[in-house]
């Protein structure tokens, strides 16, 4: 990708500057970066502009697209060599009682962001519904209802991320297609503020997720929602949905190309083993793999007709076990994080021998506020739920519990909804 100097080339400016290639592990904010030196034109065009870094987030960006060496301009940034030495990044696990991120505080509290997100959450699987309905008569969706319900998503995600996050994990399995669309974008724009990405940035992603699967409209039913596992060639045909997908959003007025993208090779793999063209690495864009584990992960934790949804806990090990073959680990591992140790909902024990629910994240990533509902020192449920937060109390979570095995549900959903009644 070639650099696209936002200042005029002055004579002058020429006769000073400093052109050097550093590696992107030097890379510091306030470096000024002339040229990605990647040949894949798209990742950095739409996402990453030359010019100073301005955030870390850029870096780990960049990174996670496997750049290996930037050109910079010392005459207009940093010089990193004349810098101390970045600490060489250790191998990051999953969050975990020794590795905690800090938490955004939430500016509403669950309670009262959870009635506004249902409603958000309806309006755009009803958009997504709308979508697939175009497709069914043969017309093209626009683009502009989407970006409207991006936005609203968007700013319920920053006032309290729980509440979208929790929805999502509350279904019915028959709309699990367009329950899916709402829930890859909620975890993406979930991890777009992770990484403190832009909102017009996070937006173009959001429509993204919202689209990612609009080719499955034009798969038979017959095979959609087969309720048994599909033959090889009904395997096939489920997997033409990506290209499906790609020609459709090649059709709508107004959406990023990224967005074709992310349609096309959302089932790619890092390792090289998915479909549809075996892409690999750094082959894979940002975008793309930034939906990929949303898309993967909301996959596995939901309740098909055919298999029950993997509990929020089971979920996250898997993208932990698939960092580094299935995913990127770096984003993987972000993911993990951005989720957080123990998510709305989540069924614990705590130190002191009671267990119960978490309903509410605090700015402590180990200390939630918990629904007490049950003594397991007394095997016995507490005449009343109470209600602790731990970041307060300074109690500590012992261990991950169940939802079947402490409070008699067949599975998490059912144990939320009766919780959050929702
Ligand atoms: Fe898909
Ligand atoms: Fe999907």
């Amino acid at each position: 990708m070639k650099a696209r100097h936002p200042f005029p080339a002055t004579a002058i400016h020429l006769s000073i500057s400093m052109i050097k290639k550093v590696s992107v592990d030097d890379l510091r904010v306030g470096v000024y970066v002339t040229d990605f030196n990647t040949p894949i034109a798209h990742k950095g065009s739409i996402y990453i502009e030359p010019g100073p870094i301005s955030r870390e987030s850029t870096i780990k960006i960049l990174k996670s697209w496997g750049v290996g060496q930037v050109d910079i301009d010392t005459s207009l940034g940093l010089d990193p060599e004349t810098l101390p030495k970045n600490k060489k990044r250790k191998v990051t696990s999953p969050a975990g009682p020794n590795n905690p991120r800090p938490r955004i505080r939430p500016s509403v509290p669950l309670k009262i962001e959870r009635n506004v997100a249902l409603e958000v959450s309806r309006e755009a699987m009803r958009a997504v519904e709308h979508a697939y309905q175009d497709v069914m008569r043969g017309d093209v969706p626009e683009a502009g209802q989407f970006y409207d319900i991006a936005e609203r998503m968007y700013d319920s995600i920053h006032r309290n991320s729980d509440a979208l996050i929790l929805l999502g994990r509350i279904r019915e399995k028959d709309t699990y297609t367009l329950q899916h669309s709402v829930s890859v974008c909620t975890y993406v724009l979930a991890m777009c503020q992770y990484y403190d990405m832009s909102e017009s940035q996070s937006l173009d992603l959001a429509v993204g997720a919202l689209f990612h699967d609009i080719g499955k409209a034009i798969i038979p039913l017959s095979v959609l929602n087969k309720p048994g596992k599909l033959t090889a060639e009904e395997v096939q045909i489920m997997k033409r949905h990506a290209e499906y997908s790609s020609e459709l959003l090649h059709q709508v007025q107004g959406i990023p190309q990224h967005c074709v993208d992310v349609a096309l090779h959302h089932h790619e793999r890092y390792d090289g083993t998915g479909y549809p063209h075996g892409l690999r690495r750094e082959q894979i864009s940002f975008p793309v793999q930034l939906t990929s584990v949303c898309d993967v992960f909301d996959a596995l934790v939901s309740e098909r007709c055919y298999k029950p949804g993997l509990e929020t806990v089971m979920g996250l090990r898997m993208i932990y076990e698939g960092g580094g073959t299935h995913f990127n680990r770096e984003l993987a591992y972000d993911f993990i994080r951005c989720i957080g140790m123990y998510p709305v909902g989540t069924c614990v024990v705590l130190a002191d021998g009671r267990s119960g629910v978490v309903m509410e994240s605090t700015e402590d990533v180990k200390r939630p506020v918990v629904k007490v509902l049950y003594d397991e020192t007394k095997r016995e449920r507490l005449p009343r739920p109470i209600r602790v937060d731990l970041s307060k109390t300074g109690g500590e979570i012992a261990c991950y519990s169940n939802a079947s095995t402490l409070f008699g549900c067949t599975h998490e959903g059912q144990l939320l909804r009766k919780l959050f009644a929702v």
